[in-house]
């Protein structure tokens, strides 16, 4: 390109309570690093019923709800900024189907599969768009520009 500037797509990568609890952090985050993935910021938060209900906000209206925010409050998560080209749906593609149940079926090398329980219990979110992506990463990092663009000098 003519400045030489590349920006690689970010998405947010979250361990839920289940998988920090029952000690996943490692292995997925050695998932993370030998799928291509930089992590470029991580934290680990306590969230709360507000928090949480802002967070999962789009599926306010669903039968499974409270429970949802019940699960995801009864211990710390784990956020990740995960950069690389085609970020969002890769880490989708690794973290596998919703319902972990019929993950360890039909995606039995996905994170889902190998941390995951149920429907609920699955260990691990991905955001699903663009959209959702910036959304997200800007609910639990406020600085937008912690992970640095990448500068590549173009040879004369
Ligand atoms: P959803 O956006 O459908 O799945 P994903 O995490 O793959 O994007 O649902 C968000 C979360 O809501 C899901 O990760 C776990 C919870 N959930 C339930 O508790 N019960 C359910 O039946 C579904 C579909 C989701
Ligand atoms: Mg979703």
């Amino acid at each position: 390109s003519s400045n030489g500037n590349t920006e690689k797509e970010r998405t947010l990568a979250m361990i839920k309570p289940d998988g920090v609890v029952g000690n996943y952090s490692e292995a997925i985050r050695k998932v993370v690093v030998d799928s291509g993935f930089s992590i470029c910021k991580e934290m680990t938060i306590q969230l709360d019923e507000d928090r949480a209900s802002i967070f999962y906000s789009e599926h306010s209206s669903k039968s499974f709800f409270s429970s949802l925010i019940r699960y995801m409050t009864s211990g710390p998560v784990l956020v990740m900024v995960l950069e690389k080209d085609n970020a969002i749906t890769d880490w989708r593609t690794l973290i596998g189907p919703t319902d972990a149940s019929k993950a360890k079926i039909t995606h039995p090398h996905s994170i889902r599969a190998m941390c995951g329980q149920d429907s609920q219990r699955n260990c691990v979110h991905g955001s699903d768009s663009l959209q959702s992506a910036e959304r997200e990463i800007s609910f639990f990092f406020d600085d937008k520009y912690s992970c640095e663009t990448v500068t590549i000098h173009d040879e004369l």
